[in-house]
């Protein structure tokens, strides 16, 4: 089957069954501020699941476009995309396990055409911990209805099906899992859930390919094996529980079915072929791609074909890109494609010809695309990223060995996003670096950049009035991070050349410069200036680490290190130091970043135009080379 042949029955299998269609929503969520994407079709449902009346009542069918950011790595084999269509229905509180379990097994077979004994399932073992039963009545309908097709259908035994990982298939076609495999909800398994949030046990289906076992992927062959002989295409959720504020589960007020299967997955099973990228819904793309440039490899085809498409469907639904959230993922699927057409010489053309293709394709579905929008947005990341992209690969070639800290230096830099790194830094070079670790280090940043936004930069949000941070992207925040590590070095070094009383009035930093007011009664003399370059220039020279320690308030005051005296602190602040102690430091204040590793990250500093601002304050500006 075609692509639109399956979504455009499987709309009208549910239609005949009472339901309603509802629209495809935005893939950048309206309501919801907990994800930064829709990556299923139940997550615009939220209230209705809890209980609230849907206008269109209480069964509902749609086809949904979805982002998973989460499988931007696994993006490359013959399965996983970050954009996919979800088919879905919903019971809001009406059928339940034995209607949704018939009907779907009934869409598959007798609708999409399916073997049946291709069809293997799986379903809840329980948890005894959290008092959620095991999912016997379904295991119970799946008998049935493979009985009905004169399917065997044997249910492996638990105790050894849970842990299909050591026993293999062992003749079943029905098996148990855990919460780690059979439990829906946002947030994961239920450990992992935040109060409030509901899920339920799951089952899914999966259609065996009966390409031979892998075993890379384990001793055994099972359904939830990733080794490519299955693959999941529909997923039908019992949503009926809540976590309530003590941790525990209970049933809401209403039991729910939430079902998605993944339009390009049902679509591969249907032409037995287990390549997503071969189904008709990439075809042409591939295609395109061939023409262009036959001899990539296809691993890289299948990331162009994909992340253009993702890009496509992100940019029609608003999402540019930038440094932060949605922008930022939107930013590292062009910025990954662009890197590999560079690095492979591709058709310069590439991420116009493509996404014309990929209109094409889906514009009679999906209206929002518009074409020129879609290739001027790429062709201006396009040219912020040359230039830069050049840069950040010299620097790259030439590391003999990448830690973390380095691959944000790059990243922050050059804008090298994580995979790129990975894929083009010199073999063996970069083992360490876990994307974790990475990510850690980015949301580090993007704090330190949001509290600056919030005009918080400074120290724990108490210069509210007197200082400030203006960056708009990873490079401007380089730079005025540098801007802040000087200030803190200028302040240190005007205390030593014009005495302990001076105290800090305000600080404003942009890109071109750091604005600094402090009290003093008159213009520093042109001696005294240059005392204060030097000072700083010499902490610079000597590449100090500046680093912080967290501690009380009341130790951090105690300890020497300069504050803000009407500050509002919070109990436990950082103290910036430069310096290998605390104690030795050559500068130390209460500051809540951010700032460079060490101080010859800084560059040459100079002072410049001198005023005064009030009754004894001074303001000075200062600027840093490069
Ligand atoms: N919410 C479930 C999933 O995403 C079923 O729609 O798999």
């Amino acid at each position: 089957m075609q692509s639109e042949e399956v979504r455009n029955k499987f709309i009208k299998f549910f239609e005949k069954r009472g339901h309603k269609e509802i629209p495809s929503a935005s893939l950048v969520p309206e309501a919801d501020s907990t994800t930064l994407f829709t990556g299923s079709g139940m997550q615009p449902l939220i209230p209705y699941l809890f209980g609230k009346e849907h206008p269109a009542g209480r069964r509902l069918v749609n086809f949904q476009r979805c982002f998973r950011a989460e499988d931007i790595e696994e993006t490359g084999d013959n399965r996983h995309t970050t954009f996919f269509e979800m088919l879905g229905n919903w019971s809001l509180g009406d059928y339940f396990k034995e209607e949704q379990l018939t009907w779907f097994f009934e869409f598959l077979t007798d609708v999409v055409g399916l073997a049946a004994n291709r069809l293997y399932v799986t379903v809840f073992i329980g948890d005894q911990k959290n008092n959620i039963p095991r999912d016997d009545e379904s295991a119970d309908i799946w008998q049935g209805l493979f009985e009905r097709k004169g399917i065997d259908h044997k249910v492996v035994p638990i105790g050894r099906a849970s842990i299909g990982h050591q026993t293999g298939m062992d003749g079943g076609r029905i098996f148990y899992y855990d919460a780690s495999k059979n439990w829906w909800s946002r947030k994961g398994k239920p450990e992992e859930m935040p109060s409030g949030e509901l899920g339920g046990p799951d089952s899914e289906v999966f259609f065996d390919f009966g390409t031979p076992h892998n075993p890379k992927f384990g001793k055994y062959c099972h359904p939830n094996c990733d080794c490519g002989r299955f693959l999941e295409i529909g997923n039908s959720v019992f949503m009926e529980y809540q976590k309530n504020e003590a941790g525990r589960f209970e049933k809401l007020s209403q039991r729910n079915v939430d079902f998605g299967g993944g339009l390009e997955r049902i679509t591969a099973a249907s032409i037995d072929n287990p390549d997503v990228f071969q189904t008709d819904i990439f075809k042409e793309i591939i295609e395109k791609i061939d023409q262009v440039n036959p001899k990539l490899d296809i691993s890289v085809k299948r990331v162009f074909a994909d992340h253009l498409r993702g890009a496509s469907f992100l940019i029609a639904d608003g999402v540019r890109p930038s440094n932060k959230d949605a922008g930022y993922i939107l930013r590292r699927l062009i910025r990954r494609v662009i890197a590999y057409e560079i690095r492979h010489d591709v058709h310069p053309d590439l991420l116009a010809e493509i996404p014309r293709v990929i209109v094409e394709k889906f514009k009679k579905v999906y209206s929002n695309l518009d074409l020129d929008q879609i290739i001027e947005v790429l062709k201006i990341e396009k040219s912020k990223f040359k230039a830069a992209l050049s840069r950040g690969l010299n620097e790259l070639a030439g590391y003999k060995e990448i830690n973390v800290r380095e691959a944000f230096h790059l990243y922050e830099t050059y804008g090298l996003p994580f995979e790129l790194i990975i894929e083009m830094a010199p073999k063996g070079i970069t083992a360490d670096i876990k994307k974790e670790d990475f990510d850690k280090e980015f949301e580090k940043h993007q704090e330190a950049s949001r509290a600056g936004k919030e005009r918080k930069f400074g120290g724990h949000g108490m210069l509210l009035d007197t200082g400030e941070l203006k960056a708009t992207d990873a490079t401007e925040l380089q730079k005025v991070t540098r801007l802040h590590t000087a200030t803190h070095l200028m302040q240190a070094a005007l205390r030593k050349v014009l005495g302990e009383s001076i105290s800090q009035r305000g600080s404003d930093i942009t890109v071109e410069r750091t604005r600094f007011d402090f009290t003093f009664d008159r213009k520093l003399t042109d001696a005294e200036v240059a005392q204060v370059e030097d000072l700083v220039n010499e902490a610079i020279a000597k590449d100090l680490p500046f680093q912080y320690e967290e501690m009380p308030l009341d130790e951090a005051k105690k300890s020497g290190a300069l504050y803000f005296f009407k500050g509002k602190y919070p109990p436990k602040v950082k103290v910036y130091y430069s310096g290998d102690s605390l104690k030795s430091a050559f500068s130390k204040e209460l500051c809540g970043g951010p700032h460079v590793t060490h101080t010859g990250e800084v560059g040459k500093f100079k002072i410049g135009k001198q005023e005064a601002v009030a009754e004894g304050v001074r303001r000075l500006r200062a600027t840093i080379d490069g």
